[in-house]
C-alpha cells in the first residue's frame, strides 16, 4: 500500500471537515490583513449565501463584500417609498458576523431604475427623489457600509463624454455632482466613490475621467476616491498605467481602489498572470482596496463565451489565478 504523506493527508482532512477544497496555502484576508489592505468580493447576491460552500468561502478568504445588482435602485426601491430591505440586511449581517467590511455597489447605476423615476420629467421632481432615494438607503447602512460607488459609469463606454443615461436626461451633467452632494450629507463618514471601467485600457477615456473628476475637485464636490472596475478582456493593461492614474488622482487628493477586477479569457495561464501583474503593480502603486466582481466561476458574469474570470472554479477549487493573486499580496512589502 502507498504511504500517504503527510500534507495530502492534511488537505484531505480540510476538505472534509468543512466541505470546501482546501487552497494549501494561507487565506488571501490573512496575507491582505497583515498589510492593511481590504481584499474583497463584489457581485456578491445575498440568495448565494443559501449554498455553504460559497458562504465559507467568501467568509475564510475575503475581508470585504459589496452586492451585485440588489443595491441597484430597482431592486431595493422597486416603487416610491417601497424598499426590499431584507436582502442587503442579509449581506450586511453576513459580513458583520464574519468580521468584513461592505461596499455599497449601485447608487447610480446606468442599468435597472424604476419605472416611477423614469416617468418623472421635472428636473426639481427627479432631484427630489434621488435626496430621497440615497438619504434612506444611506441612513439605513449608515456606520455598516464604510464606502460607496456613487455613480457608476458616467462615462461613454468607449470614452467621448458623458453618457446620457436616465439621471444625464433630466438633469444635465451637473447630476455626477449633485449625487455626491447628496450622498455627503446623506452619511458625512462614509467613503464615495466614482466608478469607472476599460480607463486602464483606454487613453482617451482614461483623460475623460481624469478631467471629470478634476473638474470635481476644483468644484469642491465631495469625492474621496477613484473605483477602477477593471474588467480585463484577453489584453492586461500597460505596465505602468494603474500606477500613473494612482499618482494623478493622489495629487489631487483622492485614493483610487480596484472595485470589479475579473479578467476574461480562455486562456488559464494567461489569465493568472493578468491578475499577478495586476495585483502586484496596484498595490506597489499604493492601493489599499481591491475587490473581484465575484470569486467562483459558478456565478460568473461575463461577456466571452466560454470564459471563466475569477479566482475559484465552479467546485471552489482555487485556479491558478488565485495562486497568483495569492502571490502577489506575499510578496508586496509596505512601504514604512
Ligand atoms: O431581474 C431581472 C429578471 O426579473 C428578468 O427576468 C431577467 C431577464 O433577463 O433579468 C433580470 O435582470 C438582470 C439582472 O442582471 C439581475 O439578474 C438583467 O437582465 C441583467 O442585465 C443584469 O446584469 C447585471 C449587469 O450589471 C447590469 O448592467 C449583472 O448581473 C451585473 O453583474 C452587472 O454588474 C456590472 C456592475 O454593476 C457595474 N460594472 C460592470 C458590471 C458588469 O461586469
Amino acid at each position: 500500500m502507498k504511504a500517504v504523506t503527510p500534507i495530502i493527508a492534511l488537505l484531505a482532512t480540510a476538505e472534509a471537515t468543512c466541505g470546501i477544497p482546501s487552497t494549501g496555502t494561507t487565506k488571501l484576508r490573512e496575507e491582505a490583513g497583515k498589510k492593511g489592505i481590504l481584499i474583497g468580493s463584489g457581485a456578491i447576491n445575498p440568495t448565494y449565501l443559501d449554498d455553504p460552500r460559497f458562504a465559507a468561502v467568501l467568509a475564510e478568504q475575503f475581508n470585504s463584500l459589496s452586492p451585485e445588482n440588489e443595491l441597484k435602485w430597482s431592486f431595493i426601491h422597486p416603487t416610491e417609498g417601497s424598499f426590499t430591505w431584507e436582502t442587503i440586511d442579509r449581506l450586511v449581517d453576513f459580513a458583520e458576523a464574519h468580521g468584513m467590511m461592505v461596499k455599497g455597489h449601485g447608487l447610480i447605476s446606468s442599468c435597472c431604475n424604476p419605472d416611477y423615476l423614469l416617468s418623472i420629467t421635472d428636473p426639481t421632481a427627479f432631484r427630489a427623489a434621488m435626496a430621497a432615494h440615497f438619504e434612506a438607503v444611506m441612513h439605513r447602512y449608515e456606520g455598516r457600509v464604510d464606502r460607496w460607488d456613487v455613480v457608476t459609469e458616467a462615462l461613454k463606454t468607449q470614452g467621448g463624454g458623458l453618457q446620457a443615461n436616465d439621471f444625464y436626461n433630466v438633469l444635465g451633467p451637473s447630476y455626477v455632482e449633485e449625487a455626491f452632494r447628496i450622498a455627503r450629507a446623506a452619511v458625512p463618514d462614509a467613503k464615495l466613490f466614482i466608478s469607472d471601467n476599460l480607463v486602464e485600457s483606454l487613453p482617451g477615456k482614461r483623460q475623460d475621467l481624469y478631467d471629470l473628476v478634476s473638474g470635481l475637485v476644483a468644484n469642491s464636490v465631495p469625492i474621496d476616491g477613484v473605483a477602477l472596475q477593471m474588467h480585463i478582456t484577453e489584453v492586461p493593461p500597460t505596465p505602468g498605467v494603474i500606477t500613473d492614474m494612482v499618482n494623478a488622482y493622489r495629487e489631487l487628493g483622492l485614493e483610487v481602489a480596484i472595485s470589479e477586477m475579473d479578467v476574461h479569457t480562455l486562456n488559464t495561464t494567461l489569465q493568472a498572470d493578468i491578475y499577478g501583474a495586476v495585483i502586484s503593480e496596484a498595490l506597489s502603486a499604493g492601493i489599499t482596496d481591491i475587490t473581484f466582481w465575484g470569486f467562483t466561476d459558478k456565478h460568473a458574469y461575463t461577456w466571452l463565451p466560454g470564459a471563466k474570470p475569477l479566482l475559484f472554479d465552479e467546485n471552489y477549487r482555487a485556479k491558478a489565478a488565485f495562486y497568483a493573486t495569492h502571490t502577489a499580496l506575499t510578496d508586496f512589502v509596505r512601504a514604512p
